[in-house]
């Protein structure tokens, strides 16, 4: 049966992505569609949206609607544009005075403010289609209040009578926490006593845990992500809730959009290979060296680092370890990323400290992120918490055999590369300490030096599939429980 799926995001690739959120977004999105529902994205029209090429067309009966976040009065117009390769409506919520400035978050008190519009905007712009969604998908701390919401603003509208609401975690360590005196402007009226009042007495809103009380259906994005959070360990303060709400909580491993993300047909890429003829994969490899200004020559195994600089993915372990494996091992080093400060004096440190051996790039540099996937031998993500992750699944079908963390979707994706059987994926080390990501990235550096016992590791990962015509499926039939 197909479903009205109403889309609810701060991120969407191609148009806006600082993570793996807009990837995820836009990939589920794209399979929805093509296996038949009606799906719809609503986003903000953040400035860097204004500069790309595509005509966004305004949408004539959705102009000029007035918002009032208590005493703020807004308006907002939505101007539309298909998701690349689909015929999927992205409807962008047009707000100057929220969304006209540079970068998707501020990380000022004000974020909430420009997310709760969205939430609003989105409702109100369905009222005004006329279109009643059966599902309400929210995304992260950004759009969790769409559950609460729909009950206490919109409950009284019969076009979503039948309207039921799930929310995806990607990331739990990101919640969205707002002064309590908030809440008196989110207009919820007697619904306020729905709130958590233990939080609000402490003086503090908390918008992720809002959606996970209120939403019909929760998901996390892996099947060992939805076990940790609900462990005092890797529950960010989250499991008492998550346990109690854990009848509607559903892994779904996420899955990969190939058709961005294939080397047989990448064009950012200057070679194609594939599993059947893997050989343009030492061209890329050959490219990628000279194009960060390393001898092309050389036959060391090269890593590859493609990620957001925080906390989460890991790098801790690598200020000790890292610098000795570079003085002790023949290996090459090339890393994009940008975040923190710490980790990107630590990589810049690395490129000044071993010149000809390690290259950092600061910034975020799409084209780059695919060539190091092609160009690298291996991927390093020793993340410390990692919910599902993309990039361990892109370098598996790139050729790349990741050195993972056995932790969140890492744990469900990669499997530990075993030379004696030769079954396996990758390098998988089970404790976050020093030593046992000195382990991995020893035993990977061994086995590179073994040819036919590489090429049978490349080809166990390049034969994975998580594509989003396999993953979406559980989505969809999630969507069927809440429906049906
Ligand atoms: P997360 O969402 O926690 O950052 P994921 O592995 O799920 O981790 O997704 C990260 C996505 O963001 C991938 O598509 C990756 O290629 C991309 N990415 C991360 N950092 C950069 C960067 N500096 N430049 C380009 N792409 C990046
Ligand atoms: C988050 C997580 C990452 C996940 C992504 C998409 O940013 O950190 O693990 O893959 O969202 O779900």
């Amino acid at each position: 049966m197909p479903y009205q799926v109403c889309q609810l995001a701060a991120e969407v690739t191609p148009f806006a992505k600082t993570g793996g959120l807009g990837d995820v977004v836009s990939g589920l999105s794209g399979f929805l569609a093509r296996d038949g529902h009606d799906v719809r994205i609503f986003l903000p029209f953040y400035a860097q949206i204004a500069r790309r090429a595509e005509p966004f067309m305004p949408v004539d009966f959705v102009r000029d609607v007035p918002v009032a976040i208590g005493p703020r009065h807004y308006t907002f117009s939505l101007l539309t544009t298909p998701l690349p390769g689909s015929d999927v409506p992205v409807y962008f919520v047009d707000c100057p005075e929220l969304f006209a400035h540079d970068g998707l978050y501020h990380g000022d008190w004000l974020d909430w403010l420009r997310f709760a519009v969205l939430t609003r905007a989105a409702f109100e712009s369905c009222q005004r289609m006329g279109w009643g969604p059966d599902v309400v998908h929210c995304h992260d701390w950004h759009t969790a209040l769409a559950p609460i919401l729909l009950k206490a603003l919109y409950g009284w509208d019969r076009l979503f009578d039948h309207t039921r609401s799930v929310l995806t975690i990607h990331n739990l360590a990101y919640q969205g926490y707002v002064p309590a005196s908030v809440v008196s402007d989110l207009g919820l009226g007697s619904h306020v006593h729905w709130l958590d009042a233990a939080d609000l007495a402490t003086g503090r809103f908390n918008f992720l845990k809002t959606g996970i009380l209120h939403a019909d259906f929760l998901t996390a994005v892996s099947r060992t992500f939805a076990r940790e959070i609900q462990t005092p360990e890797d529950g960010f303060g989250l499991d008492p809730l998550l346990r109690a709400r854990g009848d509607r909580l559903v892994g779904i491993v996420n899955g990969v959009d190939y058709g961005e993300w294939d080397p047989e047909t990448d064009p950012h890429l200057f070679y194609h290979y594939s599993a059947r003829e893997p050989a343009g994969k030492w061209s890329c490899k050959r490219n990628l060296l000279r194009e960060t200004g390393l001898d092309e020559r050389t036959a060391a195994p090269l890593i590859g680092v493609v990620s957001r600089l925080t906390p989460q993915k890991g790098f801790d372990l690598c200020f000790e370890v890292l610098p000795e494996l570079l003085a002790r091992r023949d290996l090459r080093l090339v890393a994009l990323g940008s975040g923190e400060k710490v980790y990107e004096d630590f990589f810049q440190g690395l490129q000044e400290r071993f010149p000809g051996k390690a290259w950092f790039f600061k910034g975020f540099n799409n084209e780059l992120a695919h060539r190091i996937e092609a160009g690298a031998d291996l991927f390093l993500m020793p993340s410390k918490f990692e919910p599902c992750g993309l990039n361990q699944m892109y370098s598996l079908k790139y050729g790349t055999p990741p050195i993972v963390h056995k932790t969140g979707g890492l744990a469900d994706t990669v499997e530990l590369f075993d030379s004696a059987t030769g079954q396996g994926t990758g390098f998988v080390f089970d404790h976050f300490v020093p030593v046992g990501l000195r382990w991995a990235l020893d035993y990977a550096l061994d086995t590179y030096l073994h040819r036919s016992t590489w090429e049978k590791l490349m080809a166990n990962g390049m034969a994975q599939d998580f594509s989003w015509d396999k993953q979406g499926k559980e989505y969809v039939e999630l969507y069927g429980r809440m429906v049906g």
